[in-house]
C-alpha cells in the first residue's frame, strides 16, 4: 500500500492516530488524517472529566465530532478510557469508598453503553500498575475501593456492550520487566476466572531505545488468548526515531494477535510531547520514521 492504513489493512491490522476534536477544523490535519488513518482514538474527549464533568450529567459532543469523522469515512474507533486516575472530574476526585465505586462502575456502563455498537476496543481501566519493581497495584482513589475494581469495570463493560474488545491499558509495560509481568500475571488470573479481557494495550510512549523483548513480551501476552494492540506510540526524536518505529510496526506484524498500531497524534505540532515524537512534522511532511514505517508495514 501507499498509505499506513492501507498497508496495515493489507496485513489484516489497523493503522491509527489519535485525535484530538478542536484539530478537525484544521485542513492540513485532516488531509493527513483521512489519507494515512484507518482508525482513531480521541486524545482526551472520551475520559472521565470530558464525559461526565457533573456526576449524573454526561457530555459526548466532542467525542461524537471525533466518532463521527471516523464512521462517516470508514475508520474504526478505539475508546480511551472508561476509568483512570488521571484527567477525573472534580467531584470523583474527592469521592471514595462505595460511593465512588457505585459511581465509577455507573460512569463505565453509561459511556460504553453511549457508544454501543460503534467501538473497535476499549480502553476500560488505564493506568492502574504502579512503576517499578514491585509489581504492585498503582495507589489511587478507585484501588482504594478494593482490589477487584478493575474486574468490576471491565464486567460492566462488557454487559453495556458486548460487542466492544474490552482492553486494559498501560506504559512502561513495553519490555519484559516487573510492571508488565504483574499486568501478564492480572490478564492470566482473569482469563482464569472468567473475567471478561480481550486485549492488552502497549502505550509505547518510547525513548531513545526499543526494549529488546519488545516483540517477546507482546507475543507472551498474546499466548494468553488475548489480542494485543501498540495502542499509544511516540518515539523520541534524534538517530534511532525511524529505526524504533520500523522495529515497532515489525513487532506488531510478528504476532499473529497483535491487531494494530496507533499513534499518539499526528504531526510533531500536535503531540502532547515536546521532542518531535510524531511520523509528519510541523509542516505536515512525512518525516524519515514515516518511511521507515511504511516500508516495515
Ligand atoms: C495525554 C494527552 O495527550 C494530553 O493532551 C493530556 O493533557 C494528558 O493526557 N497516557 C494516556 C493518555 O493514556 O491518555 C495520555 O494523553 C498520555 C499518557
Amino acid at each position: 500500500g501507499t498509505t499506513l492504513g492501507t498497508s496495515a489493512a493489507e496485513k489484516g491490522r489497523y493503522f491509527g492516530a489519535a485525535v484530538a476534536a478542536q484539530r478537525l477544523s484544521d485542513s492540513q490535519y485532516v488531509t493527513i488524517l483521512n489519507r494515512e488513518f484507518n482508525s482513531v482514538v480521541a486524545e482526551n474527549e472520551m475520559k472521565w472529566d470530558a464525559t461526565e464533568p457533573q456526576q449524573g450529567v454526561f457530555t459526548f459532543g466532542n467525542a461524537d465530532r471525533i466518532v463521527n469523522h471516523a464512521q462517516s469515512r470508514g475508520m474504526s474507533v478505539r475508546g480511551h478510557t472508561l476509568l483512570w486516575h488521571a484527567q477525573q472530574p472534580g467531584w470523583a476526585q474527592n469521592m471514595s469508598g462505595s460511593a465512588l465505586r457505585n459511581a465509577a462502575i455507573n460512569h463505565v456502563s453509561r459511556v460504553a453503553g453511549n457508544y454501543r455498537g460503534k467501538i473497535h476496543s476499549w480502553d476500560v481501566v488505564n493506568e492502574a500498575f504502579a512503576d517499578g519493581g514491585g509489581g504492585a497495584r498503582r495507589d489511587s482513589n478507585l484501588q482504594r475501593t478494593g482490589n477487584d475494581w478493575i474486574e468490576a469495570a471491565f464486567r460492566a463493560a462488557r454487559a453495556a456492550d458486548p460487542g466492544a474488545k474490552l482492553c486494559y491499558n498501560d506504559y512502561n509495560t513495553d519490555g519484559v520487566n516487573a510492571k508488565s509481568t504483574a499486568v501478564y500475571n492480572m490478564v492470566r488470573d482473569f482469563r482464569a476466572r472468567g473475567v471478561p479481557i480481550d486485549c492488552v494495550g502497549f502505550q509505547s510512549h518510547l525513548g531513545t531505545t526499543l526494549p529488546g523483548d519488545y516483540q517477546a513480551n507482546l507475543q507472551r501476552f498474546a499466548d494468553l488468548g488475548v489480542d494485543v494492540q501498540i495502542t499509544e506510540l511516540d518515539v523520541a526524536q534524534g538517530g534511532s526515531q525511524a529505526t524504533i518505529y520500523a522495529g515497532v510496526t515489525r513487532a506488531c506484524l510478528a504476532v499473529a494477535r497483535c491487531t494494530g498500531i496507533t499513534v499518539w497524534g499526528v504531526r510533531d505540532s500536535d503531540s502532547w510531547r515536546s521532542d518531535n515524537p510524531l511520523l509528519f512534522d510541523r509542516s505536515g511532511n512525512k518525516k524519515a520514521a514515516y518511511t521507515a514505517t511504511l516500508d516495515a508495514l
